[in-house]
């Protein structure tokens, strides 16, 4: 037996914070309240003037992916003990077939490369192409592979990209299934064109890749695919919302009774599109992402939609390219391999810029960093609550704890840090991953391998509700 007894801080669930201790055993949490005793042998941890939360959740990470002529610098065992330094002890990452792959190939690649993670994970399936041994291999992933969610690329153009038959056809194959469909939502079309045009107009460098995905390419396709959500009646998840034009497009709906839910990144809520401006292609390169990183205005309505409850999750999309790969687009920036880290980072900066100013509180943090996404992908109340009986992963805050966030000392592979010098008050002390100390004090002990795939079930709430609510609204035949 194995336990670990946290003590004297305070609980923090999305629905409560209060004063008390926390026992796990083996892997789980087994008590909490006041004045446990704690078991022989028990490892003690003093929690004093510290919060006691839920271990982050980043339901949106691309370990190991290959993508745009090469592959990500983290591979699943780093990628997730860098997750584990910030305080994040699952994520979820994606498969990505390519176009024509059978599903099941592609998601038996993925489960291979991940078993070297060291930290719990899931995967969400991406739809890139339509037949009906896809139709099938999503009844196979869901039934008894424990997928609940796949994910539809809008953009991406002659690569992955899904056009409206696909999404179409596999929308309602989700709704049959009680699977969340997700969605990247840019216009690849239009992206694809702008490109040209923007390279017409001389501009090869980086600061051309936000000229050709403007705020209104993404909202045009949140739009698009939260119509197609709507008509089918299946509930949606965007993923990466960056923009006023995205967040609106959810909050209308939402307004309408519509259930769509919203992911916003933790860059995107802190890093703002001068970047791409920056006279070191190297550094202006490094941010390249899409979408893109936007004017300041935007991640203030992305704040807000966080606060208002439009938006719930927040993520990464932790995707790391070094300089050399980056470099790959020194003379076209649509070839610059997109993506960035974050993973590591996600929780600090979001207590930072959300709850050390009001924005959030203590217990919304909970709900955006854990909680909303445990809920929305089946796997609460195991993850994303301290509470007797969930997963003992669970990260010990010190609210009062600083860190200069930074490359040169980040775990990540990558050799970038979007948040460079940036200093944050709000770091974890402690992370415990299935009832283990991973992290004390800056000391990780993440160990490869032990990170467990985590089966996600089915729906039924939401979809149930949704189906019974087209029903309830249907209008039939007129009798002749
Ligand atoms: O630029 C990004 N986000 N790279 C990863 C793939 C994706 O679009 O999520
Ligand atoms: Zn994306
Ligand atoms: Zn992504
Ligand atoms: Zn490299």
């Amino acid at each position: 037996m194995s336990n670990i007894l946290i003590r004297g801080g305070t609980v923090v669930n999305a629905d409560q914070a209060f004063q008390a201790d926390v026992l796990t055993q083996d892997g789980k949490i087994i008590a909490v309240g006041p004045n446990l005793q704690a078991p022989a042998g028990a490892t003690v941890v003093d929690a004093g003037g510290q919060y006691v939360m839920p271990g982050g959740i980043d339901p949106h990470t691309h370990m190991q992916l290959p993508f745009m002529g090469t592959t990500t610098m983290d591979d699943f065992y780093t990628g997730t003990a860098a997750s584990l330094a910030g305080g994040t002890t699952s994520i979820i990452d994606f498969v990505i077939p390519n176009p024509q792959q059978p599903l099941m190939e592609a998601y038996q690649t993925w489960r291979g490369w991940a078993e070297k993670s060291a930290a719990d994970y899931g995967f969400h399936v991406a739809i890139t192409w339509w037949d009906e041994s896809v139709k099938r291999d999503m009844g196979t992933l869901v039934q008894q592979e424990g997928v609940n969610s796949f994910k539809h690329f809008m953009a991406y153009k002659n690569a992955i990209m899904c056009d409206d038959e696909t999404l179409v056809n596999s929308f309602k194959r989700a709704l049959e299934l009680g699977a969340m469909p997700t969605v990247h939502a840019e216009n690849g079309e239009l992206v694809y064109l702008l490109q040209q045009e923007v390279a017409k107009r001389g501009i090869t460098g980086p600061e051309g890749h936000p000229l050709s995905r403007p705020p209104t390419v993404e909202g045009e396709a949140a739009n698009r695919a939260i119509a197609i959500a709507e008509v089918l009646n299946v509930p949606i998840y965007v993923v990466h919302v960056s923009c006023i034009e995205s967040a609106e497009a959810i909050a209308r709906a939402r307004a309408r009774g519509q259930r769509v839910y919203g992911e916003v990144l933790a860059g995107h809520l802190t890093v703002d599109d001068s970047v791409y401006r920056h006279p070191d292609f190297a550094i202006a390169a490094a941010h390249v992402m899409s979408p893109p990183f936007r004017p300041k205005a935007h991640q203030e309505a992305l704040w807000r939609g966080l606060q208002s409850g439009s938006l719930h999750t927040t993520a990464t999309d932790h995707c790391t390219f070094c300089a050399a790969q980056k470099a790959a687009g020194k003379d076209n920036f649509a070839k610059i391999p997109n993506g960035c880290g974050g993973v590591e980072e996600r929780m600090a900066v979001v207590w930072d810029e959300g709850v050390n100013t009001g924005r959030l509180t203590p217990s919304e943090f909970v709900a955006v960093t854990s909680a909303n996404t445990a809920k929305l992908f089946n796997l609460y109340p195991n993850k994303g609550s301290v509470s007797v009986g969930a997963d003992a992963d669970i990260v010990v805050w010190d609210p009062a704890g600083t860190k200069t966030l930074s490359a040169k000392t980040q775990f990540s592979k990558g050799d970038y840090n979007i948040f460079e010098g940036r200093t944050v008050t709000g770091i974890p002390s402690h992370t415990l991953s299935q009832g283990k100390l991973v992290f004390v004090q800056g000391d990780l002990r993440a160990e490869r391998g032990v990170g467990r795939y985590v089966k996600r079930p089915a729906f039924n709430a939401n979809f149930t509700a949704s189906k019974l609510r087209a029903d309830v609204m249907a209008v039939g035949a007129v009798k002749r």
